[in-house]
């Protein structure tokens, strides 16, 4: 009886000395954690929050200042989230959750940017279009040629005129009108996705040779993406580079995710989430 438990602890053994090294997982225990709060965001494109009249946010935006710098304060989001889960901006049909946590590691090395999300999905989507995928987790970095990038995050590729928004052609996925977007995807499904969005949106082909692992243990899932350092937004040391992340939850699809406003990765630098050097 001896042996097979002795090859079976060797087998253990060797299968996470395997992982982690083909992984080069960080040390998450030295990474602190920043929490992020997501929402669903309704019908509230660029189109709308930049339009006069409209969002009130629209002429402090035009002089600079950003979604985060209205909307976050202290860490808290500063929205009227019962507003966006009325019929008033979402025609369709809510989520039973308007917002929830998403907590934020990050740490790199000379060549990568590894980031881990921990958050429990809600249950109550108002959108179960996605069959394959009960949660997706999405990060995208705008380059310095988005316009607006640093200032909206996401925000720059969300228009009024793409797929799930309301009477909008279903075939038209987002889009920017200049640069590019890294996009990183992970889907429980298993497959994973470095994609971009340009003048649309690619799940392929993407520059920053973006993967993703993702568990779920109990109700939270723990996913991790690592991607390079170049890319269509070029990170590097010292510096902060701008991300949105988004939760579609509960099989939701299109635009029926849970999205953060803009928020910055500080790569040994000041930032919304400090990366860790490793
Ligand atoms: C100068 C400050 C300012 C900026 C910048 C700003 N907002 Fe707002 N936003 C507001 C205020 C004030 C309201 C509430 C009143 C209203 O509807 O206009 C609001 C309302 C909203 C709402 C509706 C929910 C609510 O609380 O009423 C959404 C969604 C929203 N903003 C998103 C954004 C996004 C996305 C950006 C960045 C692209 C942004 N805002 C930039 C000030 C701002």
């Amino acid at each position: 009886m001896k042996t097979p438990r002795k090859s079976l602890a060797l087998f253990a053994a060797l299968m996470a000395a395997g992982v982690s090294t083909a992984l080069a997982a960080p040390d998450w225990s030295k990474a602190p954690t920043t929490n992020v709060h997501v929402f669903h965001p309704g019908v509230a494109p660029l189109e709308w929050v930049s339009g006069k009249g409209e969002h009130s946010g629209a002429t402090g935006l035009k002089k600079g200042e950003s979604c985060a710098g209205c909307h976050i304060e202290n860490g808290k989001l500063s929205l009227d989230v019962k507003r966006l889960l009325s019929k008033e901006m979402e025609p369709k049909s809510a989520p039973k959750v308007g917002t929830y946590p998403v907590g934020i590691q990050a740490a790199y090395d000379a060549s990568n940017l590894y980031i881990r999300l921990t958050f429990k999905a809600p249950a109550g989507s108002g959108d179960k279009s996605d069959k394959e995928n009960e949660v997706k987790a999405t990060i995208m970095f705008p380059n310095d040629k988005v316009p607006m990038g640093e200032q909206v995050g996401c925000w720059a590729s969300c228009h009024e005129d793409v797929r799930t928004m309301p009477g909008a052609d279903d075939k038209k996925t987002k889009y920017v009108k200049e640069g590019a977007m890294d996009l990183m995807q992970w889907r429980s499904s298993g497959k994973s996705s470095d994609g971009s969005v340009t003048t649309k949106r690619n799940m392929e082909g993407g520059k920053a040779g973006a993967t993703a692992e993702g568990s779920k243990t109990g109700d939270t899932y723990t996913v991790t993406f690592t991607r390079k350092l170049a890319g269509n937004a070029a990170l590097a040391a010292g510096k902060a580079v701008t991300f949105g992340v988004a939760i579609h939850a509960d099989h939701a699809g299109g635009r029926f995710h849970h999205v953060s406003f803009n928020q910055t990765i500080g790569l040994g630098a000041d930032g919304d989430v400090k990366a860790v050097k490793q």
